[in-house]
């Protein structure tokens, strides 16, 4: 059967990033969110009301629901293949929450089962699809800083446990600073530079164990079983190398410094953990004969907007690519050659010397300038 008109969702998992997802979801009008799935099915419910969806229930509702077509999996990084290649064999097209798995033998198998099926996998981080991010792309491409050799990315905090009140997957196998925040920076290094060749890396972390200090649980102890705090540097295979530093154990708050550094200038750029905006898009241009004594440094604003619109925007970038039979952004084999990086990042800690990263990717396309997600292009909306 060929279906037209909008695209339906249903989720796996509506926990913390669930409210995130539904409030895009449930505005874009190509989208019609059908059903919300989760193990506790009271919190399905909850949600349900909360956001106007018809219909919840468990995991295989939402999988022998007729009208869900996409199958969004919010559930935490150890069950994320196990619940992508359930929805892939229901028939269901999956876009799957960050990391696409915690090892590379089953991640690669979910990508080959998707490509058997003849489905689309899509996997998060979509900040990259942000407006701020798809105009510091194409500025780039287009030449803005020459050729790109270097990148400089931090990320550093106290860590996830100060808010989150199930904090003990984010310290577990699949967590840490590399697995829960690494894919927005790898991420987008990959979207710049294009894929990554090899790593080497170090990581250490303060304490066997934390407390979760918010929710009802709070006060719980639970194990650090991961680095938390790791330098990484890698290099990539169009050439160029980037230093990234990843960090749950800093008493300093310091989050998404971004700057990728080019023959001609350097741009500065948004937080990847973010679809842009909280600051300007700025270049620095090389200075030459014009420095002065002492250096000051002028730069040029590329882009001040706050995004249109957030997570949620890989997904309907899959939706409309799913009516018009042509790729998504956001592939599984993004997400694929993002872990096997991440792993590779663990070995290189471990071995102590560089580890090549065996995947490769094309790199990424960009969106279509003027992408509008709250545009109705599937021809669903009853004109008034
Ligand atoms: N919280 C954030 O700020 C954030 C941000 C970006 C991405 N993410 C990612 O989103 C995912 C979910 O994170 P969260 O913070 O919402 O976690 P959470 O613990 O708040 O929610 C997870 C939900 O999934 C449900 N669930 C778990 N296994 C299930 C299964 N097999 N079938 C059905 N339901 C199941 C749980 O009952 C829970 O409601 C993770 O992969 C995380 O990395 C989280």
């Amino acid at each position: 059967m060929t279906r037209t008109g909008r695209v339906g969702i249903g989720f796996i998992g509506v926990g913390m990033i669930s409210d995130q997802y539904l409030e895009n979801l449930t505005k874009f009008p190509d989208i019609e969110v059908v059903r919300l799935g989760d193990i506790d099915t009271g919190r399905a419910q909850s949600q349900a009301e909360k956001w106007c969806v018809g219909r919840w229930g468990t995991a295989d509702e939402v999988l022998t629901d007729e009208d869900v077509e996409i199958v969004i999996n919010l559930t935490l990084p150890a069950t994320h293949v196990a619940v992508s290649s359930a929805a892939l064999r229901a028939g269901k097209h999956v876009w799957s929450e960050k990391p696409i798995g915690v090892d590379r033998e089953t991640a690669a198998g979910l990508v080959a089962l998707a490509n058997e099926l003849g489905l689309k996998l899509g996997i998060a981080p979509d900040t990259v699809l942000g407006q701020g991010w798809q105009t510091a792309k194409r500025a780039i491409e287009a030449g803005l800083i020459g050729t790109p050799l270097s990148a400089v990315t931090s990320m550093q905090y106290e860590g996830p446990d100060i808010f989150h009140p199930n904090a003990g997957f984010l310290f577990a196998k699949g967590g840490g600073p590399l697995f829960d925040i690494g894919p927005y920076y790898f991420t987008a290094l990959v979207h710049l530079l294009g894929p990554i060749a090899s790593v080497v890396a170090t990581g250490s972390k303060s304490r066997e164990t934390r407390r979760l200090v918010v929710g009802p649980n709070a006060g719980t102890e639970f194990p650090v079983e991961v680095p938390t705090h790791l330098s990484v540097l890698a290099t990539f295979e169009q050439g160029g190398n980037a230093q990234s530093l990843l960090s749950f154990d800093t008493p300093l708050f310091r989050q998404g410094v971004f700057e990728v550094n080019g023959t001609e200038g350097s741009i500065i750029l948004p937080d990847p953990n973010t679809f842009g905006g909280g600051h300007p898009i700025r270049v620095a241009r090389l200075l030459g004969e014009n420095a002065t004594f002492p250096i000051e440094q002028p730069f040029e604003t590329l882009l001040d907007e706050e995004p249109a619109a957030g997570r949620g925007l890989g997904v309907l970038d899959m939706a409309r690519a799913i009516r018009s039979g042509s790729s998504h952004i956001a592939t599984g084999e993004v997400g694929y050659h993002v872990l096997d990086t991440m792993v590779s990042v663990e070995e290189s800690i471990e071995r102590q010397e560089f580890v090549a990263v065996a995947s490769t990717v094309v790199p990424p396309a960009s969106l279509p300038e003027g992408f509008d997600p709250f545009a109705a292009t599937l021809g669903s909306v009853i004109p008034v």
